[in-house]
Parts: C-alpha cells; sequence; structure tokens
C-alpha cells in the first residue's frame, strides 16, 4: 500500500510530494515539527502536541497554514487514508522557500508536510527489559524548548551510543542531566520522581507533563530539579518519556546498572497508568 501524506495542502501519494531546494528547512533548519502517537487509530495527547506546535511557531515567528480545527482534521484523515492502527503522525512546518538569505523573508509561504510511520509502540519489548545509555555532552544549542529540526547533534549521540553497544545517550551539561537524545529524563530516588524543571535547556515535554500528573495523582511525589548523572547513576530507578515510548525504564548508564538493573516498581507502575489513562483519553 502507497503511503498518503499531506504536503503543501493536499494528500498525495508520499512519491508525488516535493520540497524546493530553497525551502528554509532544507537550507537552514528553518522548520518545527511535532510527532503524535497513534493507538488504535486514535491520537494520543494531541492536545498538549498542537499547543507546543502553536508555541514553536510564535517563538520563531512561522505562520500556520491551517486553523486548529482543519489540523486535527488533517490529523484525523491521514490516520484513516493510511488505514493506520498503532504508530505515529509526524508534521514539519518549516518557513518555506526563499532565495538563500539568513533574513527571513517577509512573506513566507510555509511549507506544512504530514506522514504517518507506522511503529508498535504499545507491544514495545525494551517496556520489558528496559534500555541502556550512555552519558555525553549536551553541545545542542541553547534553545531546546523550541521543538526544531535541527537533529544532526542528537542524532550523533544515537550514533555513538549504538557505536558504545548502548541503546540510547542521556546528555549532560555542567554535570547535570538535559534530558535523552529525543525524550525527557527522569529518575526515582526513595519513591520520589525527580525531574529537571522546564526551561529553555529541554523541550517541554507533553508526555512528562503528563506523566508528573498522573505521578502526583497516585500519590508518587515529584520534585522538579537539576539532578546530576552522579545521582543517576546511584538512582534506584530511571526512565524515559516520549510521544512514541510512553515511558520507558532506563536500566544501565555508562554499563553500570541501575538499581538492580531491571525495570523499577515505580517506572512499571507510571507505564501502566499513563497507558490506561491517555490511551482512555486518546481522540
Ligand atoms: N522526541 N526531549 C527531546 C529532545 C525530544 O526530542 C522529545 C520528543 C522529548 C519528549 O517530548 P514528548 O513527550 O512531547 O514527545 C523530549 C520526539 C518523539 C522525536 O523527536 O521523535
Amino acid at each position: 500500500m502507497t503511503r498518503i501524506v499531506w504536503h503543501k495542502g493536499a494528500f498525495m501519494p508520499e512519491n508525488e510530494a516535493q520540497v524546493s531546494i530553497f525551502d528554509r528547512g532544507y537550507l537552514f533548519a528553518d522548520a518545527i515539527y511535532e510527532v503524535t502517537g497513534v493507538v488504535g487509530g486514535k491520537l494520543v495527547e494531541y492536545e498538549g502536541h498542537a499547543a507546543r506546535l502553536q508555541r514553536s511557531l510564535a517563538e520563531l515567528g512561522i505562520p500556520c497554514p491551517l486553523t486548529p480545527e482543519e489540523l486535527l482534521a488533517v490529523h484525523r484523515e491521514i490516520v484513516a487514508r493510511n488505514d493506520l492502527d498503532e504508530g505515529l503522525i509526524y508534521l514539519q512546518l518549516s518557513r518555506g522557500p526563499a532565495d538563500r538569505d539568513f533574513v527571513f523573508p517577509a512573506n513566507p509561504e510555509p511549507t506544512l508536510s504530514l506522514f504517518t510511520q507506522a511503529k508498535r509502540v504499545l507491544e514495545n519489548p525494551q517496556a520489558g527489559r528496559g534500555i541502556s545509555v550512555i552519558s555525553l555532552p549536551d553541545l545542542r544549542w541553547a534553545r531546546r524548548d523550541i521543538k526544531t529540526v535541527q537533529l544532526l547533534y542528537p542524532s550523533m549521540a544515537k550514533m555513538q551510543a549504538k557505536a558504545a553497544g548502548a541503546d540510547d545517550a542521556w546528555l549532560t551539561q555542567d554535570g547535570t542531566v538535559t534530558e535523552a537524545s529525543s525524550a525527557t529524563a527522569h529518575i526515582v530516588v526513595g519513591g520520589t520522581l525527580i525531574t529537571r524543571p522546564l526551561s529553555n535547556d529541554i523541550l517541554h515535554g507533553i508526555t512528562r507533563a503528563s506523566t508528573l500528573d498522573l505521578a502526583r495523582g497516585a500519590g508518587i511525589p515529584v520534585v522538579e530539579r537539576a539532578f546530576t548523572l552522579r545521582e543517576a547513576q546511584i538512582a534506584d530507578e530511571a526512565f524515559i518519556t516520549s510521544a512514541t515510548n510512553f515511558v520507558l525504564p532506563v536500566v544501565s548508564i555508562d554499563g553500570a546498572p541501575v538499581g538492580d538493573g531491571k525495570p523499577g516498581p515505580v517506572t512499571r507502575r507510571l507505564r501502566e497508568i499513563y497507558i490506561a489513562d491517555r490511551l482512555s483519553r486518546a481522540i
């Protein structure tokens, strides 16, 4: 089955979607993106991703060619047209084509594209065994709160992790953990969930916000503060959150086991609560 994508105002087969070589997304990474999980053909946490999309656009002054209602309709239709049961919707919006100039064009014509990717997000084998991470310095730019497509360093970090035989990288700045290469990092110490507070240092994860709410609702204390790599290594549990991983245990950091080296009870409980609650609210 040929994948049907949304590109520049219309649905079309993926091989018909074309982007100009002058597109600022291509030349300057002048573009933002969003990833929304899909389970049972429904959108998980759509409102959060739609709100963050608007925030990223406002930060960069990129106009959105669709109204919020139209955007939701495109999300729903792309799932239907591709008969997507489980996976994700990737949305990218660039400032569009213009002669190469560092100065933004006065009248941008943004390029909006969406496509689907099938992925088994619920029956993820990594959820049962947990993932291993290595630590690397966070060499990304300082506005990580904007979800831009400048993903070269996270890509390099994942490659370094892979070369070291690990699954992912946790990035550090001044000794503290900022986040994972493409997910939010958390630890559990003495039953308390510890996670870095929101700032320009990290992406304001939609799954992070829900997980913290659900943890508090379940009586799990939450402390939002920066934590060091050392604290993470001697924590009882560690995990990541993201739209396509939900809550995923981290069982080793730089080759040393976290806790007993198995997914911990708080992490497993949060994954269960997250999936039960957010899937029941999927639209
Ligand atoms: N990544 N931090 C970074 C750097 C991320 O790239 C992501 C998401 C997150 C988690 O955000 P959320 O819970 O809203 O998905 C945190 C997406 C999934 C990606 O790049 O594929």
